[in-house]
């Protein structure tokens, strides 16, 4: 994805969460099969954003929101890492994670709670959430088929925010 439509202001946008220990830890945390929690959660913060700005919608809260939403920050094949099913465990650990980290609007906190509707009970409020919801699902497609490698994306980032491979 060199050349990639708009990654310099997407990246500008999300800059300071990227340098954060806690966004460049999710390259610790395998998400779909050997797909990291870093290259899923940046595949879906671009692609959310690029469709965000499509659509004239608020396209910072769905880069940051994007980024964000799968901040839960555990092994998520560890039993013990959190109480009852990952489905419905890691939006909420993500969203405790993420306002720690940041000032969340509430488009933001709703983009991260929301992205597992229609499995999780919390359903999206605002359109940029159910964007994402959507592009998630579209992410986590293509990653678990193996049509694309988001470990591409990467590559694409500036020397000082890319996490080593
Ligand atoms: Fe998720
Ligand atoms: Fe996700």
């Amino acid at each position: 994805m060199r050349n990639s439509v708009n990654f310099p202001h997407f990246v500008n946008m999300v800059d300071d969460l990227l340098d954060s220990d806690q966004v460049q830890s999710m390259t610790r945390l395998n998400h779909h099969g050997k797909v990291t929690c870093f290259d899923h959660s940046l595949f879906v913060a671009y692609l959310s954003f690029r469709a965000a700005r499509f659509l004239k919608l608020d396209y910072r809260a769905a880069a940051r929101g994007g980024l964000l939403h799968d901040l839960y920050l555990y092994n998520n094949r560890d039993k013990s890492a959190h109480p009852g099913w990952q489905c419905f465990d890691h939006p909420v650990a993500a969203w405790r994670n993420a306002r720690k980290l940041t000032d969340l609007s509430r488009k933001e906190e709703d983009i991260i709670l929301s992205h597992m509707w229609p499995l999780a009970r919390t359903r999206p409020h605002s359109k940029e959430a159910a964007l994402v919801d959507f592009v998630d699902t579209l992410c986590a497609t293509l990653e678990l088929c193996r049509i694309y490698r988001p470990i591409r994306l990467r590559a694409n980032l500036p020397a000082a925010l890319a996490p080593a491979a």
